[in-house]
């Protein structure tokens, strides 16, 4: 997979782009990602990229001409699934459409800033609209590197079986369950029996009713359309 970022700000994304298991993907060769200044498709002697918004009102918009020239120029090279733009007013973001996503062999996400971007933007080369919550960010940076992240983790052979994805939370609609570590003892505070039981489907089981337990009393809503 190949993922192209397009931002005013790219700086933002580089060191986390840089570490982790974002990395350690890269490295195999699951995926690549590419971060894109904006102003360097700017054609104005001072690479502007924003405007003030006709009609008047506070706010700077990201202009067209430039996001047209760099999603075109991207879309010369190789084909994407998807270009989706990072705002508010977006799709809630969540794990399904994380799966869906991470199944896809290119993507651009483009990053709003400001007053977001003119509209035509919108209208004529996104695809798929993402927020990552009812809260609103300075910029879409931030978002798209969760995105990013929560995409990359589910493309097979990025995660060993050590941090498998098949036992997060939400991938099959529950919360996980409680984890422990040694020691099995802390001043008095034990482990759950079962756990050094050392039976792995009465383990399983256990595992299953807590995360269970834990959806019914945090996150009930997610019960209601999950097979349980
Ligand atoms: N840009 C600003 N706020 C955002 C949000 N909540 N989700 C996605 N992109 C954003």
């Amino acid at each position: 997979m190949r993922i192209d970022i397009i931002s005013v700000v790219p700086k933002l994304m580089e060191s986390f782009f840089a570490h982790s298991i974002i990395k350690r993907g890269a490295e195999a060769g699951h995926v690549e990602v590419v971060l894109h200044d904006l102003r360097d498709y700017s054609l104005s002697k001072h690479r502007q990229v924003d405007d003030y918004a006709f009609g008047g009102g506070a706010g700077m918009v990201l202009s067209i001409e430039p996001i047209a020239r760099c999603i075109r120029h991207l879309q010369s090279q190789r084909t994407y699934d998807e270009v989706i733009y990072m705002t508010p007013d977006g799709e809630p973001f969540n794990q399904r459409i994380a799966n869906t996503l991470s199944l896809k062999g290119n993507l651009i996400f483009l990053c709003g800033h400001y007053k977001g971007v003119d509209q035509r933007v919108r209208d004529l080369f996104i695809t798929k609209e993402i927020s990552i919550g009812d809260f609103v960010l300075s910029g879409g940076e931030l978002a798209a590197a969760v995105c990013a992240d929560a995409i990359i983790r589910l493309i097979p052979g990025v995660l060993n079986d050590e941090t498998s994805a098949l036992t997060d939370s939400f991938q099959d609609n529950l919360l996980a369950p409680p984890v422990y570590t040694r020691p099995a003892e802390f001043e008095g505070h034990q482990i759950p029996e079962i756990l050094l039981s050392g039976h792995e489907a009465k383990i399983i089981e256990w595992r299953f009713e807590q995360a269970l337990e834990r959806t019914k009393q945090r996150r009930p809503d997610l019960l209601d359309d999950s097979v349980f």
